[in-house]
């Protein structure tokens, strides 16, 4: 029998071309958006704001009169925040963590019961590179990625001994809508001017180097087959040589993106 598999942010990026390419290959697919309205899909789409609890509750109804059986989450909704840390609202900041730490917290503890009783099921969680590293103009999307990361890296140990499998997933940078969908700080503080100026042509260019999205569409499809998935699955080009600096020899991680920066 064909798994079932929920995921979250189905309308855009990474959410989209998975949800379609597992449905293609006879899945059952339920994809969320904000939107559903707006869009036409060929997998079965339900309504969801991961940052309203109200809007969890609904959906959890719906989604059991939509399924008897669920046996993988993927939590992919999420997106960024771009801003220097001292120039970000905590209002902004919030915002963040209300969807992408407690809104996918929230989320996963409204799916967990079902699998729990199931006594299998399958989380995967769409983390970062950020959740793994820091970089400059992302400390509130960077904290919020942290704070999954060691979420799920708690509840991976609880949830193993009712045969629930627990997986992050960190994409480097991916042409998706993410860089359109973000937000920004928008207090200036004049110290910060040329740096700002830099670190937004930073992040700018690496939106446009982005890869192809597909490869984290495939990455995503080896841990839904692993018999025993890895808690991080990095992804991307020079995925492994960034962790490597940043796990053992920090200080050249560091020298690399000062200097990335400055001359841009
Ligand atoms: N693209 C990259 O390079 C990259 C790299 C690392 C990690 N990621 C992560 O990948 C995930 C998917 O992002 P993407 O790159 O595919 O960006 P995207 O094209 O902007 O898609 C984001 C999806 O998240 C949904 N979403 C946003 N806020 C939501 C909320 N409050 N409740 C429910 N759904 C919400 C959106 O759905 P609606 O607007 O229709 O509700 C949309 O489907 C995110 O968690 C992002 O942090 C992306």
């Amino acid at each position: 029998m064909s798994k079932t598999i929920l995921i979250t942010g189905a309308s855009s990026g990474f959410g989209l071309l998975l949800a379609t390419k597992l449905h293609q290959e006879g899945y059952k697919v339920i994809g969320t958006s904000r939107n559903i309205e707006k869009l036409k899909v060929p997998f079965k789409l339900l309504a969801l704001d991961i940052s309203d609890e109200n809007s969890i509750k609904e959906f959890t109804n719906q989604l059991f009169e939509t399924t008897n059986k669920l046996d993988v989450l993927i939590n992919n909704a999420g997106y960024m925040h771009i801003g220097l840390a001292e120039e970000t609202p905590i209002e902004q900041s919030k915002k963040q963590f209300d969807t992408n730490f407690w809104g996918t917290i929230n989320l996963t503890n409204a799916i967990i019961p079902i699998f729990r009783k199931q006594k299998s099921g399958q989380i995967i969680t769409v983390s970062s590179m950020m959740g793994l590293i820091g970089l400059p103009a992302k400390s509130i999307y960077t904290a919020s990625k942290h704070a999954l990361e060691g979420y799920f890296k708690s509840l991976r140990f609880e949830l193993h001994q009712f045969n629930i499998k627990v997986s992050m997933l960190e994409p480097m940078w991916f042409k998706t809508n993410l860089g359109n969908h973000s937000s920004s700080s928008n207090e200036g503080i004049n110290d910060y001017d040329l740096y700002r100026t830099a670190t937004a042509a930073y992040i700018q260019k690496s939106i446009e180097d982005a890869e192809q999205p597909d490869v984290v569409v495939n990455k995503i499809r080896q841990i839904l087959k692993a018999k025993q998935p890895m808690f991080r699955n990095p992804v991307g080009k020079m995925a492994n040589m960034i962790l490597f600096l940043n796990n053992h020899a920090y200080g050249m991680f560091e020298s690399a993106i000062h200097k990335s920066v400055k001359n841009i």
